[in-house]
Order: structure tokens, then C-alpha cells, then sequence
């Protein structure tokens, strides 16, 4: 969402803001802006990206913040492009998250005289610093910090004391010095080129930074140590690698990740799946509950079939937007289990604050352990794709499809439902599972030809059964995403109850079709779909019958084990969403409206 980075005691400290905004960018990127300070205050703000922001003349500034937005209140303009100033200029002010009471407190300060240049909410924060002028600086945080509704992350740039000051509640925020800097960031990955480690901030946390020194309290006003964190093993490599968009590039590179979870967790000799947690841990489960939106969602509508099917375990998926606002609360002995690719996704965030006093176990399966929501958790598990920086998950999707069932298979064989030569197939077929992806990826021009052909359609279904339909939703979510395309996942018995009305010329059908239990059936739905008009696209696995004329068009993948199938099809269904909105010139990596981390309800 929106990304944040400051820097104090280091010359040429604009400069530096706007390299760490850089790296930021993919996650909230339409318009951005730095203030910094040369003895005066100075701010420079662009619609767009970090690269419409120039800054010219000489270097002079030791302190800077900046800021790059994903626009929640007020359009996408150059007034409310963050930092905001105060009427004086003499604080510059930017936020990630949502103040909820900013009308009430616009209006308190409107009435006493201040003047507001944007339809932000974040804006009311530079007028509450003026509004406690003479305070000491972080007397004039804790009295503004008390004053907020909502969920921010805070960071503030004070001209008279030639100080940042921060201030976190539910929105990321990281604080690192060396012996004459400091700095900040809404993601460590900004901090990275400047320190070895850094430190993450926890809720109701609040400091002063000034050139080599932080000043950091927790939420009750005491001073405070919090464990810094290493950086060197952050990916920070934002880079195309050659591909002309970084989704792209990702989805080539899952078969990579799939391989290093499968090293990590996966033995032949003894047959094994060792996910590195206590047996207790595990032992304790008696429900499994899944919580993640949008992609992290799908994994775990996987994952709860995974549960159900081999640890015969009753199992369930929410969507986290929704739990967190819901009224049922995990039964007892319920692990719940939360993805996130970031890891700060608030939704999921505050789904796990609302039931955390509840104490069920909690395991967290993210891309950055050492996130908000890795940390609250008891235990991790890594999705180990290196950064994700195209806005839709691709290789993030499979590690967590691939970990949720690794850890369905961990439960089964704790529980016994599983025996010894089961999991010896289930690890042998995994061990050389990562080629067939390898082999969807060599279609991608096959993948193209159907996506050319898919791309002249607005309105389109995707059809499924079983463990594929989580693969058709993801499916349609990414042509949503970044193809524009209206698309919409049903189980494919369900489509005639209804939807059906709405086949047509116009409509197209995308065909889930793998060989076994359930092909019958769906080549029935085919039938049906075929028979009134409306244009059917198979993506057919290999060992399937050959839909012949009944598919407009079909893609072959390659076979995979019964389990493994909604891996194969998602990926395919990545390439395709990939080509259709190629096919149609999209801003693939950066679709109208979205952002990576969505750190906002
Ligand atoms: O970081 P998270 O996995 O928690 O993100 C959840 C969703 O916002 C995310 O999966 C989103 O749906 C993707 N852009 C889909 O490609």
C-alpha cells in the first residue's frame, strides 16, 4: 500500500528518500512526494511514479521523509499527494493507513483557523502537530497520537528540531541508526542499502529520531528496546531479469521456489514431511481454520480440501476482510492457520487481533517471517519465492498451495491417515513435481494463443470441480486483476442453476478438465455450455479425452498426481491471465486501482 522512508544526519538525505521509495513503489504507486529540510523546509509532490519526481540544484538537506500513495481518501492529484504541511511550513507530515475520526477532528481544526489543502485524511495530522506547538516534540506526538481513530503508521518531519518523529498502530514501520543517521521505513527493504539490521515497531510504539540516536517508548510512555532484525538475507532484488514484466518473470520462477520448499521439508529416504515444528504443535489440532484474502484466500480454500481429504481433520477457509468483522470465534482445539504473502495485510491482521485473546494456536504462512503478522504467530512457515514485486501473486500462490499440502500430509501422518507407503509416493511424485511445472511454463505460447483468442471476450466463466476450484477462482481473480476481464468461478454443476441465462455469443467458458473421477462430469457441463453457443476454451490435462469440436479452443498441461493438479492449473491459468492482458496493453505489473500490500481495511 502506501510506502514510507525517512532519513536524518546523512547529506544528500533527499536523494537518498527517494532511492528507498524506489524500492517501495510496487506496493502504492500513484502519485508520491519528499519533503527535506536545508535549515528551510522544502516539498515537492507528482501524480505517477517516484520517477516524476526530480530534484534539482545542489544537496544541502541532512533530513528528509517521503512518500508514495495508494489513494484511500481524496483522488489521485498533486494536493493529496503526501508529505502535508502545516499552514506555518514548518512540519511536514505523511501517512499510511486510515484515520477514521479525521472529519470531526478537520472540523475542530478548521474552526480554529487552520487551513486544509487536500481531501486527505492524513492531512488533519500536520495541523494537530501546529495545534501543540510549545510542547516538547514527543509530548506533541503523544498528545496528537491520543487525539487518532484508526490505523496509521506516522511519520513526521519537524523543521525547529530538525527531528523525525514516528508513531505505529497496526501499519508497519521499521527504525534503524548507524552511528551518525537514522532512519525509517514502512518496509525494511527501503532500509537495506543503509544497515545491517533494523528494528520493527509494535503497536502503540513511538519514537524520535535524531542523527544516530533513537529515542523509542512503547505504548504506555516507557523507553523501550525492541529486538532489531538482520537484513541481509532480504531479497531486495527489484530487477526483470530480461522478461518485459516482473509477473512474468515470477511465474518462471516457481519451479525455483517449489524446490526450495520441497529441499527444506521434503525427504525421500526415510519418507518425510518435517515442516520444522513441535509434534505438540500439530499433535494439538483437532480443526484447521484458514484465514487470508484475495490469492491467500484461494490457498486456503486448498488447503482446507488438503485437511479434510487426507488428515480427515474438519476444516474450513474465511476470507479474512469478513472473519475480522465477524461474530464465531475458532472452537477449541481449532490451529488457525493465516496467509499472507506480505504478511501485513490488514484485513488478516486484524482478523488475528480480534480472536488472538482467544489463544488458539496460530501459524503464519508468509514470505517475510518477520512481518506483523509473522510475528504475532507461534510458528512460521516460509513461502521462500524471494520478493514478489508484480501485483499479482503468481510463484507466491504455489509455495502456499505446495506448504498447505505438506501440511495436510503432516497431519495425516501424525494422525495416522496417512501410512507409510502413501506419503512414500506422495514424496516421491512431489520430489519431481517442480518439472511438470517447468513443462506448463514450456507452453507458454500455447498459453498465448489461447489467451489472444479468450482476450476479445469481456464477460467470462471458468468452470471446475473438486480441488480445481479453488485453481478456477484464482483463475478469475487474476483475469479480474490484471486483465479487466469480468470473470467468475463456479463449480461447474452449478452454473446451470441459474448462470446460464447468461451464455451467450458473448459469454466464453473456460473448461477445468482433468482426466479421472470427475472428468465425465465436466465433459457433461461442456456439452451443455457447447449446446447453447456459447464459446468454450478447455484447458485439458494430458491422459484427459480430447474435447475435440466441443472446445473452441483447447491448451494441453501436462499430467500431474491428483493432489498436485491445482498447482499445474493455476499456473496456467497465471500464464494466460498474463497474455490475455498483454493482448490488450495493460499496465500488467501495476493494474488501475490495486497495490501489493493492501495495509488498509
Ligand atoms: O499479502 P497477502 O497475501 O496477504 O495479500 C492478499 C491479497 O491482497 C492478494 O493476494 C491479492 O489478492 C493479489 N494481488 C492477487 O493477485
Amino acid at each position: 500500500m502506501c510506502g514510507i522512508c525517512g532519513i536524518v544526519g546523512v547529506p544528500n538525505a533527499a536523494r537518498l528518500v527517494l532511492q528507498g521509495l524506489r524500492s517501495l513503489e510496487y506496493r502504492g504507486y500513484d502519485s508520491c512526494g519528499v519533503a527535506w529540510l536545508d535549515g528551510a523546509l522544502h516539498a515537492k509532490k507528482a501524480v505517477g511514479g517516484v520517477d516524476n519526481l526530480r530534484l534539482d540544484g545542489p544537496a544541502h538537506e541532512t533530513a528528509a521523509l517521503g512518500h508514495t500513495r495508494w489513494a484511500t481518501h481524496g483522488n489521485v492529484t498533486q494536493e493529496n499527494a503526501h508529505p502535508h504541511l502545516d499552514c506555518g511550513g514548518d512540519v511536514a507530515v505523511v501517512h499510511n493507513g486510515v484515520l477514521l475520526n479525521y472529519e470531526t477532528l478537520r472540523d475542530a481544526l478548521t474552526t480554529q483557523g487552520h487551513t486544509f489543502r487536500s481531501q486527505t485524511d492524513s492531512e488533519v495530522l500536520a495541523h494537530l502537530w501546529e495545534s501543540h506547538a510549545g510542547a516538547d516534540g514527543l509530548e506533541r506526538l503523544r498528545r496528537l497520537v491520543q487525539q487518532l481513530k484508526g490505523t496509521f503508521s506516522i511519520a513526521i518531519l519537524d523543521r525547529t528540531e530538525a527531528a523525525l518523529y514516528v508513531a505505529k498502530e497496526r501499519n508497519p514501520l521499521w527504525v534503524g541508526a548507524t552511528k551518525t543517521a537514522s532512519f525509517l521505513a514502512s518496509d525494511p527493504v527501503a532500509l537495506k542499502p543503509h544497515l545491517p539490521a533494523a528494528t520493527p515497531l509494535e503497536d502503540g510504539d513511538h519514537a524520535r529520531l535524531t542523527p544516530g540516536r533513537i529515542d523509542l517508548f512503547d505504548a504506555a510512555g516507557r523507553p523501550v528496546q525492541r529486538t532489531a532484525q538482520p537484513l541481509a538475507g532480504l531479497d531486495d532484488r527489484i530487477d526483470k531479469a530480461g522478461y518485459e514484466h516482473f509477473m512474468l518473470k515470477e511465474i518462471h520462477e516457481t519451479p525455483a521456489s517449489l524446490n526450495r520448499i520441497l529441499s527444506a521439508h521434503v525427504t525421500i529416504e526415510p519418507p518425510h514431511v518435517d515442516l520444522h515444528l513441535p509434534d505438540a504443535f500439530l499433535a494439538k489440532a483437532q480443526r484447521v481454520l484458514f484465514l487470508g484474502a484475495g490469492t491467500s484466500f484461494h490457498a486456503g480454500l486448498l488447503g482446507a480440501q488438503f485437511v479434510r481429504r487426507l488428515a480427515r481433520l474438519p476444516a474450513d477457509a474465511q476470507t479474512s476482510p469478513e472473519y475480522k468483522d465477524a461474530t464465531s470465534v475458532p472452537e477449541k482445539g481449532t490451529l488457525v492457520v493465516l496467509l499472507s504473502q506480505s504478511g501485513e495485510t490488514l484485513d488478516t491482521l486484524q482478523a488475528l487481533h480480534r480472536i488472538e485473546s482467544l489463544g488458539p494456536p496460530l501459524l503464519a504462512l508468509t514470505n517475510f517471517p518477520k512481518s506483523s503478522i509473522g510475528r504475532k504467530a507461534d510458528h512460521v512457515l516460509e513461502l521462500r519465492t524471494g520478493v514478489e514485486v508484480g501485483v499479482a501473486a503468481t510463484k507466491t500462490f504455489l509455495s502456499q498451495s505446495l506448504l498447505v499440502y505438506l501440511l495436510a500430509l503432516a497431519l495425516a501422518r501424525q494422525r495416522g491417515t496417512v501410512g507409510d507407503a502413501a506419503l512414500l509416493q506422495a514424496a516421491t511424485e512431489l520430489k519431481r513435481f517442480s518439472r511438470a511445472i517447468d513443462r506448463v511454463l514450456f507452453r507458454t505460447a500455447e498459453a498465448g494463443q489461447l489467451a489472444r483468442e479468450l482476450s476479445r471476450f469481456d464477460h467470462v466463466f471458468l468452470l471446475a470441480k473438486d480441488l480445481l476450484l479453488p485453481a478456477a477462482f484464482e483463475g478469475a481473480l487474476k483475469l479480474k486483476e490484471i486483465a479487466y476481464l469480468h470473470a467468475e468461478a463456479y463449480a461447474a454443476g452449478e452454473l446451470k442453476h441459474g448462470p446460464f441465462a447468461l451464455l451467450e455469443k458473448s459469454t466464453a467458458v473456460v473448461f477445468l478438465l482433468a482426466p479421472g473421477a470427475h472428468e465425465a462430469s465436466l465433459r457433461n457441463s461442456l456439452h451443455e455450455v457447447h449446446a447453447r453457443g456459447a464459446p468454450t476454451f478447455v484447458i485439458a490435462m494430458d491422459g484427459a479425452q480430447d474435447p475435440g469440436p466441443l472446445a473452441t479452443h483447447t491448451l494441453w498441461v501436462p499430467a500431474a498426481p491428483f493432489d498436485l493438479q491445482p498447482l499445474v492449473f493455476s499456473t496456467a491459468l497465471h500464464l494466460v491471465s498474463y497474455w490475455v492482458a498483454k493482448a490488450r496493453a495493460l499496465p500488467i505489473d501495476r493494474p488501475r486501482n490495486l497495490a501489493k500490500s493492501v495495509t488498509v481495511e
